[in-house]
């Protein structure tokens, strides 16, 4: 009889003491674990509960000219969603602000990107039930962003509207910020899909709802209109309250459809990552003539306006 044939097995790969991380990361400054670290150091165990199942909270404030713009808004929704999700974490109000002034001022921006996450976190015997996980705090500074670009501003975005359906209230309440975005993320794809730049998805009643990181409203005979159901309350929408009523223009939360949106005089969308910012075209319709309309410009330039003003906004105590 034959001998067996040895087979040689391949060699196991080494276990690493420690990851080599190749990325590119902004210049900003992040608080994490009682910590400020450079953003290439900001990291969490896949483990956490924020990671595998999107268990986490947020909110995003910008900063801009060295003034937070109307962070108490922004701690308010935050808090608010910790509530909701009961998650509880040993930094109050108060921490919180510092820590968020402490990471701007660290990072030297003068205008900038600054997010709070509040995540699940794990438990420490990786028990299953979210009862027993320790809540994990993270916070950024990173330089400002924006949906649309300067071109895009000066000329007004292309948005496609998705068939696809935002996430409804009934299953998470979009009260709480969160990163459930599959929806959205695939809307965005839609849209490269019929050639636009971004993209608007739809509540369960086929109205318009939101697109990926922002609100939007029409502006129809000097009035305007902004989806009511199914979205997140924009801190930004909730500014485009506060300037029309200051400056006497009627605006409401209502169901807005496909066909109205279309043949509406003006169109933007709102988002702390860019504020107000115009839409000239939807799918393959121009927005009246296609040019940026005068309500939407004047909004734009009350909106940055008011980010000087100590009523709205919070200096930021750099070194
Ligand atoms: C789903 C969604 N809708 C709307 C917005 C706009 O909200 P805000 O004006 O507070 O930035 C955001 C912001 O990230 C968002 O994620």
């Amino acid at each position: 009889m034959a001998p067996p044939m040895t087979q040689a097995l391949p060699a196991l790969p080494a276990v690493d003491e420690h990851h080599v991380n190749r990325r590119r990361y902004p210049d900003g400054v992040v608080f994490m674990d009682g910590q400020y670290l450079p953003m290439s150091e900001a990291k969490i165990s896949v483990l956490d509960w924020g990671f595998l199942h999107s268990d986490a909270t947020y909110d995003t404030v910008h900063v801009w000219n060295g003034r937070f713009f109307r962070l108490d808004l922004h701690l308010d929704r935050f808090f608010g969603g910790m509530e909701r999700l009961r998650m509880k974490l040993p930094y109050d109000r108060e921490n919180i602000a510092s820590i968020l002034n402490n990471c701007v001022a660290l990072s030297g921006h003068r205008s900038a990107y600054v997010e709070m996450i509040c995540t699940r976190g794990s438990s420490p015997t990786f028990s299953r039930d979210p009862r027993q996980a320790e809540n994990r705090f993270i916070a950024f500074a990173v330089p400002f962003g924006s949906v649309a670009n300067k071109e895009q501003l000066e000329r007004g975005l292309h948005v496609a509207i998705s068939e696809t359906v935002r996430i409804p209230p009934k299953s998470v309440d979009p009260a709480i910020k969160n990163y459930h975005w599959l929806d959205l993320v695939k809307g965005l794809f839609d849209a490269y899909d019929m050639g636009a730049e971004t993209a608007l998805i739809l509540d369960t009643n086929g109205h318009i709802a939101e697109g990926p990181g922002f609100n939007v409203f029409v502006v129809k005979d000097g009035s305007l209109r902004t989806p009511a159901f199914g979205v997140l309350p924009g801190i930004t929408r909730r500014t485009v309250f506060d300037l029309c009523a200051e400056i006497g223009l009627s605006a409401t939360a209502v169901d807005v459809s496909c066909a109205e949106i279309k043949a509406a005089d003006e169109v933007f969308i709102t988002s702390t990552a860019g504020g107000i910012m115009p839409v000239t075209r939807i799918d393959d319709t121009a927005i009246a003539n296609g040019l940026v309309g005068s309500i939407t410009r004047r909004l734009m330039d009350l909106y940055w306006q008011k980010h000087d003003e100590p009523a709205w906004s919070t200096a930021i105590v750099y070194p």
